[in-house]
């Protein structure tokens, strides 16, 4: 039963209207853990009569597994996908891994999510729910801003909840609702329904003061106290709301049998929740199937066709409550009973997880993983699995190599710290010339990047000048993104970088023949930049011919062609 929520039940119930009257809405609910925000989504579900309604939700764990979330959603509808536009089609399907190809770029996906959700309205109005978006991998939660963010006449509802963080705000921007705990007289209702004895008025009024209203703690701290520990209320807020529910949790967790626990645990390690997969790992643990009687009994959990917990504290609770041996042995068993053919990633985070020291083949298989979700344009997957490969290698110069490949990954999904704390780690190991000069020249990439200011020319040039006799076209290109950067730091009148960098291009080794476009582009800004206009005029325009004809990329034009326009 659903106390109060008057205010949410309007929004969301407008929202459903104007699906249903063929527009689209999006909702990102948000608040503290235990508030209220799934049980909101559950209105949803229930009112959302005549529409279809799609879910998928995140859960918390190490696991970065490309596009999970955004396949859990979609998965019911792929059989639309043959009535997109091929280019989208091959996205997704790459993306899902359910055929290969080149891999998509975000944009592709996006759109073809987009068509895909419209297509399916087209037929009944859709509803889409993201729970704990908090928790989605990111190139599934990236994928799903975009298509919140561009969803215009089509029957689709999107509603999101998430978890109130600080800095970082997932989905920010988008039209909210913040939910609050509930009002007092709720909230006493609430209380009195768990809290079977007359209550002191003050106690309650402070019991209720300390939840701030919020159900999930006014239905479970209460619990197990006796009335004379109630009786000056909870104790000092010394922690935050979750961390004292959480640890409630755990307090009804620790005196269940050692075997239920480790059941729980069982269940807690594997986010998919494949009731199949726990009691696999369960059997190989030598737990049997009467364990889960006592945890499903205290209403901690279900273990029907999919695994549940009561709320995600509780699965928290359990993980953090565990010996890291504990979780080892979780991890390792649920390894052993997932399928190394239909699920080789998650196995092998699993693997991960049940690893504490150095192990190679272990880092091996992540390291295939991570070329898997490259593949599939997973780069923040590809990053957390190279990441954790490295961790794991002892051998100092592949431990170097992947410590490189991982800050790439990391860059190249827009999470620079991550990047450069491996780039240090890369660079500290014994590196060859070429990647040493691969180093320097994604640390210029990042600086520029991050600021786009007057670190990144001299970097990216002192980059190239270390290609030179290593590797002809990436010194090349290098030279060119030293220009670039050197133009964005605002040079372009003053010289200095700008010259350093024009004149350094040209003293460096000539393009192949026939030049390929931002090869020309290359030489004409040197040229530019160095003699003047006439005499670099004739390259530019060689140089925007060959950007404009169809042999060139869509990634490489759109990479180069705000420069080359300007200079036009
Ligand atoms: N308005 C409400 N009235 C009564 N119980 C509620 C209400 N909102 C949430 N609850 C209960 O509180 C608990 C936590 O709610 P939940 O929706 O899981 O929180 P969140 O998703 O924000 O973490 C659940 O057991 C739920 O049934
Ligand atoms: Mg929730």
């Amino acid at each position: 039963m659903l106390l109060d929520r008057r205010r949410e039940r309007e929004v969301l119930d407008r929202l459903l209207e104007a699906v249903r009257g063929g527009r689209s809405r999006v909702l990102v609910l948000r608040g503290e853990p235990g508030v209220g925000k799934s049980a909101l989504l559950e209105y949803v579900v229930e009112q959302a009569s005549g529409c279809r309604v799609a879910r998928a939700g995140g859960v918390q764990s190490e696991m970065e597994l490309a596009f999970a979330g955004l396949q859990q959603l979609c998965a019911p509808m792929l059989d639309r996908l043959e009535r997109l536009p091929p280019p989208q089609r091959d996205a997704l399907g790459t993306a899902f891994g359910l055929t290969t190809g080149v891999a998509p770029d975000r944009f592709l996906v996006g759109l073809a999510v987009l068509g895909l959700l419209s297509e399916v309205a087209d037929e009944r109005p859709l509803v889409c729910l993201v729970d704990d978006a908090q928790w989605l991998d990111r190139a599934s939660l990236q994928a799903l801003e975009f298509v919140a963010r561009r969803l215009f006449a089509d029957s689709v509802g999107l509603v999101f909840a998430v978890r109130q963080s600080g800095a970082e705000q997932a989905l920010a921007g988008l039209p909210e609702l913040v939910v609050e705990g509930l009002g007092d007289g709720d909230a006493r209702a609430l209380l009195a329904s768990v809290i079977r004895w007359p209550l002191d008025e003050r106690v309650r009024d402070r019991i209720i003061a300390e939840t701030r209203g919020n159900p999930l703690a006014l239905l479970e701290l209460p619990r197990g106290l006796a009335p004379a520990e109630l009786a000056g209320g909870f104790g000092l807020p010394v922690q935050p709301l979750p961390a004292r529910i959480e640890d409630s949790f755990q307090r009804r967790l620790a005196p269940l049998p050692a075997e239920t626990r480790r059941l729980l645990l069982v269940a807690a390690a594997e986010p998919v929740g494949e009731p199949a997969l726990v009691w696999g790992a369960a059997a190989r643990l030598g737990i049997g199937v009467e364990a889960g009687d006592a945890a499903e009994s205290e209403g901690l959990f279900e273990l029907g066709a999919r695994v549940r917990f009561r709320h995600p504290l509780v699965r928290s609770a359990i993980y953090r409550a565990a010996s890291g041996q504990d979780r080892r042995d979780a991890h390792r068993a649920l390894a052993e009973v997932t399928d190394p053919r239909l699920d080789p990633d998650r196995r092998a985070w699993h693997l991960a997880q049940a690893t504490s020291g150095p192990d190679e083949a272990v880092a091996d298989e992540l390291e295939r993983s991570a070329g898997r979700a490259q593949a599939r344009g997973g780069l923040a997957a590809a990053a957390a699995f190279l990441e954790r490969s490295v961790e794991l290698t002892l051998e100092p110069v592949r431990r170097a190599e992947r410590a490189l490949a991982a800050a790439r990954a990391q860059a190249q999904a827009g999470a620079f710290d991550a990047a450069l704390r491996l780039l240090a780690t890369a660079e500290a190991g014994p590196l060859d010339e070429l990647r040493r000069a691969q180093a320097d020249l994604l640390r210029g990439q990042i600086a520029f990047a991050v600021n786009r200011g007057s670190d990144a020319p001299p970097l990216l040039l002192a980059a190239a000048k270390r290609l030179e006799s290593l590797d002809v076209g990436l010194t090349r290109e290098t030279y060119l993104e030293a220009l670039s950067a050197a133009m964005y730091a605002g040079r372009f009148v003053a010289g200095g970088g700008l010259r350093d960098a024009a004149e350094a291009a040209r003293a460096g080794p000539p393009a192949s023949q026939p030049p390929p476009a931002p090869d020309l582009l290359l030489d004409g800004l040197a040229l530019l930049i160095t003699e003047g206009y006439a005499a670099s005029a004739p390259t530019l325009k060689r140089a925007l011919r060959a950007f404009s004809s169809e042999s060139i990329s869509r990634k490489e034009g759109l990479r180069w062609l705000w420069l080359a326009c300007p200079t036009a």
